[in-house]
This record gives C-alpha cells, structure tokens and sequence, in this order.
C-alpha cells in the first residue's frame, strides 16, 4: 500500500518536471524568433565609429526603444512597412520630422549622407 501511494506521488513529480522541462526547452526559442531582445538591440552600433557616435547621442534614443513608437534598428518587418516610398523619401522624412520623430533625429550636425547611413543602418542594411 505503502509503495503504491510512493508510486503515485513519484510519478506525479515526473509529470511536472517534464511540464516544467517542456516550458522551459519551448519558451527561449519562440521568444527568440519574434523580436530580438532589448539588450541584443541596445548593444548594435555602425560599424563606422563616427556614425556609431551620431548614433549612439540621437537615434539610439528613441529608436530601441518600442515604447516610443519608433522603428527599432534591426526590426526589418517594422522598416519594410515604411520603405515603400523609397530610401530618398525616408531620408527626407526623417529631415523634416514627422509626429512623434523630431527633425534631423535630434542630430543636427548630420548630413543628408548620414541620415542616410544611420537609416540604413537600422534598416538592418550596412551602411
Ligand atoms: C525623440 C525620439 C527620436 C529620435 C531621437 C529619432 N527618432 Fe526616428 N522616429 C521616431 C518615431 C517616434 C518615429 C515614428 C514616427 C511616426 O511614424 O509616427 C520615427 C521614425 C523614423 C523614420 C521613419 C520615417 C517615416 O516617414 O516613416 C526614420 C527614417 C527615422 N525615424 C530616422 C531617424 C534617424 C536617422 C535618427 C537619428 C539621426 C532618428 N530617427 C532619431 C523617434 C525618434
């Protein structure tokens, strides 16, 4: 009787830690396939060290940043649904400002060629 009842519990144990060891081996990975996470898009820069600065003190800041309602760099999904227009058009759009993106991206010593660089940056595309 004893051991029926040890049977029992020993073997409801298993079943949660298989249910646990399923959660855990399923979650990361489509997690992963969704969005990359917020640090692996915090820590990519232009490989140009002087765009990656232009970057760093004013796209960055709204750009990883989902709340803010900006593309976030290396989110090609969110990037292709406004590159329709074509790449001349956005970099004039991001110039100009529009909505909640001030004009120039808050960098006011970039050129139309950096603008440019930095877009196709996080396009996801190198510049
Ligand atoms: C203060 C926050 C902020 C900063 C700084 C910023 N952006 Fe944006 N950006 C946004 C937001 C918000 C949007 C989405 C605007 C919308 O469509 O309503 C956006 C959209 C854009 C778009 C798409 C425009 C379009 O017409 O679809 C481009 C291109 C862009 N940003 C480039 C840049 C570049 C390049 C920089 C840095 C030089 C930069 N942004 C800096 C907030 C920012």
């Amino acid at each position: 009787m004893l051991t029926v009842r040890w049977a029992k519990h020993a073997a409801r144990g298993v079943g949660v830690a298989v249910a646990v060891f399923l959660l855990l081996a399923c979650e990361p990975r489509t997690a992963a396939v969704a969005t990359p996470s917020a640090s692996a898009i915090e820590s990519l820069r232009p490989p140009d060290t002087r765009l990656a600065e232009k970057y760093e003190r004013s796209c960055m800041t709204c750009h990883v940043d989902t709340a803010s309602g900006a593309p976030r760099t290396h989110d090609t999904a969110a990037w292709s649904r406004r590159a329709s227009a074509g790449r001349d058009a956005l970099i004039t759009s991001a110039q100009r400002g529009n909505n909640a993106m001030p004009p120039m991206g808050l960098c006011p010593d970039c050129s139309r060629e950096d603008i440019g660089a930095l877009i196709d940056f996080m396009r996801g595309e190198q510049p």
